[in-house]
């Protein structure tokens, strides 16, 4: 079981991600809890302000102290975190292997960014792990919460069954995972290689291991390095 509190400025954006298929399953069978929180409520003043202007000036506003501190003391009272985590395009980059570690821990906090950021002293003070889900700049970092909750959600143990496994993901062993075919055996002349319907496992196996490899090459050469 893996509980996620994320801490948003705008909740409503992470209504529906972990209502669906596979996370809703995990929801349901109690191995995952998605618990969202306001930001605004712990706002500052009859405006419930979250943010200011940066000091030294510049475009753009800063995330103001007081609301996080005050959501992340309120958080830290009830349990223990095993991290608390900000969201950001400067943080270390998401990958797989980031994702199993996650998978092993009990309680995160995602602390979701806006506008220029978080006031530095939250991160310098009560921030233990940043993240970045890629080189590009999201307007706030829900959806890449969101992601990072799915790609951790789907390793916990008992949330995919056999046939979902994610042992055959691509990345999960530094591989691209191979091809995948279902019926019709032939479409419009377009037929599926032979030898998945060979019902030879080992043959299989090998075909799957060679594709893997051989897409690899071809489209990230760079995970080769690593496996
Ligand atoms: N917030 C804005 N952009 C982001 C990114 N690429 N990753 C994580 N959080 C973000």
């Amino acid at each position: 079981m893996i509980r996620f509190d994320i801490i948003s400025a705008v909740p409503s954006l992470l209504q529906s991600p972990f209502e669906h298929s596979i996370l809703k399953r995990a929801v349901d069978r109690k191995l995952l809890k998605v618990q969202v929180h306001d930001l605004r409520a712990y706002g500052i003043g009859p405006h419930k302000q979250i943010d200011d202007y940066a000091y030294g000036g510049g475009a753009g506003m800063v995330m103001k102290i007081e609301p996080i501190f005050n959501i992340i003391n309120h958080l830290k009272k009830q349990r223990e975190y095993d991290d608390i985590i900000y969201l950001t395009p400067d943080g270390t980059l998401f990958d797989q292997r980031k994702a199993n570690q996650l998978s092993l821990k009990a309680n995160l906090i995602l602390l979701c960014g806006h506008y220029k950021g978080i006031d530095e002293r939250i991160r310098e003070q009560l921030i233990t792990q940043e993240i970045s889900i890629g080189d590009y700049v999201l307007s706030g970092a829900e959806l890449a919460s969101a992601v990072v909750v799915d790609a951790v959600s789907r390793l916990i143990p008992g949330v995919l069954n056999d046939e979902t496994s994610a042992l055959t993901d691509s990345f999960q062993d530094g591989l691209i995972a191979p091809p995948v075919y279902t019926r019709p055996e032939e479409f419009s002349g377009w037929k599926v290689p032979s030898v998945l319907l060979s019902g030879h496992k080992a043959k299989i196996n090998e075909w799957r291991y060679d594709q893997s490899i051989k897409r690899t090459k071809q489209r990230r050469p760079d995970l080769l390095k690593n496996h």
